[in-house]
């Protein structure tokens, strides 16, 4: 194709031209999906390693949810929450039984659900534990991403994420992550909730050490605080079972849910809890106009549906399996160390060869979308449909953008 004939560098500078430039996206508009392949305006195809931050663990346009969605749109869109519409109880009730929770409050991006288990850990603090008023303290660990609220960059240990939106919400402890002897530590009488990521995504999917969470389980249970597991984008199958927490057997006390429960179609998101937990709202008290809305219900009805057949959890473990032997095979081979739990890797790129986001722009020429994070490190996590032979392409790509 002839340069000056693409349309991809027009229409690059019309997205930049009137939007913040809050993101540095790779130089590519895609136009159409399917399954885990883009098709760019151009027409040239890419294979999604990134999967929407793990929005899409079911693919691009799964035929079940794209069905529902269009189903629902010719019916029924939105009520709020001041009446109640024909998909909530179904939504409410399945995903309470996949999470083995007895209720769930639905959101819709994943900052919210994070903000709603803060405010019900703190009001599960005063009103159960008998925490002092306006005590209450949450601890938190070194490199989370929670989101981007004001109150959850308050606890960011990322200064771009947090530097210049203070003032800042108190109320939180930071400690490292993986420590337990350090978290357990800054435990004290106010302590309402631990917030942890069971794997932290954005940090470059680091896995704590082996014992960690079932210890943070542990020490929660003792001293009386409760243990929220932000499993937004860990959760959902992405790791090889439904929740990353099950990889040690570990069941916190909430779990935040996002990204992939909305099946890539609209934002979903959900806090699930016992009700001695989430109990504690009462009308008036938190609540969110489009949160559970018909269409979203609809959709993530059948994502809750997909994930209770086990089949996307199995794809994600046995795929791993073979994204870890590929991209283990590179170590040494322009590649430093790499973290993988299912179809989720962490790969560090020897920064002397070149840094994470050049790497992300000669995989996009080589027709593989990832993303990278922290300097050299880059992030995939195709979506749980993609198959053996496209995980071999991706990392074959990645060779040879290391190889030069
Ligand atoms: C672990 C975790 N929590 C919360 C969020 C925030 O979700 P959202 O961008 O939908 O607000 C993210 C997003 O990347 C995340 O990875």
């Amino acid at each position: 194709m002839i340069e000056d004939m693409l349309r991809t560098p027009a229409a690059v500078r019309d997205a930049e031209r009137h939007t913040a430039h809050n993101y540095h996206p790779l130089p590519v508009v895609i136009s159409s999906a399917e399954g885990a392949w883009l098709t760019d305006v151009d027409g040239r195809r890419y294979l999604d390693c990134l999967a929407g931050y793990s929005a899409l663990n079911f693919g691009h346009r799964h035929p079940t949810l794209i069905r529902a969605a269009h189903e629902q749109l010719d019916k029924l869109t939105l009520t709020s929450r001041a009446f109640i519409h024909d998909q909530f109880a179904d939504f409410c009730k399945e995903l309470a039984e996949l999470c083995g929770k007895d209720l769930v409050l639905p959101m819709n991006t994943g900052a919210e659900a994070v903000e709603t288990g803060i405010k019900v850990a703190r009001k599960w603090g005063y009103q159960v534990k008998g925490v002092t008023p306006g005590q209450a303290n949450i601890v938190v660990a070194e490199g989370n991403f929670h989101g981007r609220t004001t109150t959850i960059v308050s606890f960011s240990t990322d200064e771009d994420a947090r530097a210049d939106f203070g003032p800042y919400t108190p109320g939180f402890t930071v400690v490292p992550y993986g420590d337990l002897d350090a978290l357990t530590a800054a435990i004290d009488e106010n302590t309402v909730a631990v917030l942890l990521e069971p794997i932290q995504g954005e940090q470059g999917v680091v896995v704590p050490p082996e014992g960690y969470l079932p210890g943070v389980r542990r020490v929660c249970t003792e001293r009386n605080v409760l243990f929220i597991a932000d499993e937004i984008q860990s959760g959902l199958g992405r790791t090889g079972h439904t929740f990353a927490c099950d990889h040690e057997g570990v069941v916190p006390d909430m779990y935040l849910l996002g990204k992939a429960l909305g099946g890539g179609i609209v934002p979903v998101s959900a806090v699930a809890a016992n009700t001695d937990v989430l109990g504690v709202l009462k009308p008036g008290q938190h609540g969110s106009t489009f949160g559970g809305n018909p269409l979203a219900c609809a959709v993530a009805t059948e994502v809750v549906r997909l994930l209770a057949t086990g089949e996307f959890q199995r794809r994600s473990a046995e795929l791993g399996a073979r994204l870890r032997a590929g991209l283990e095979g590179l170590i040494g081979k322009g590649v430093v160390a790499v973290r993988v739990r299912g179809l989720w890797a962490g790969v560090d790129i020897d920064p002397t060869l070149m840094s994470g986001r050049e790497a992300c722009e000669r995989l996009m020429e080589r027709g593989v979308l990832a993303k990278d994070t922290h300097g050299s490190t880059i992030r995939l996590a195709p979506p749980l449909v993609i198959t053996d032979d496209e995980i071999d392409h991706a990392v074959a790509q990645l060779a040879a953008v290391l190889a030069g």
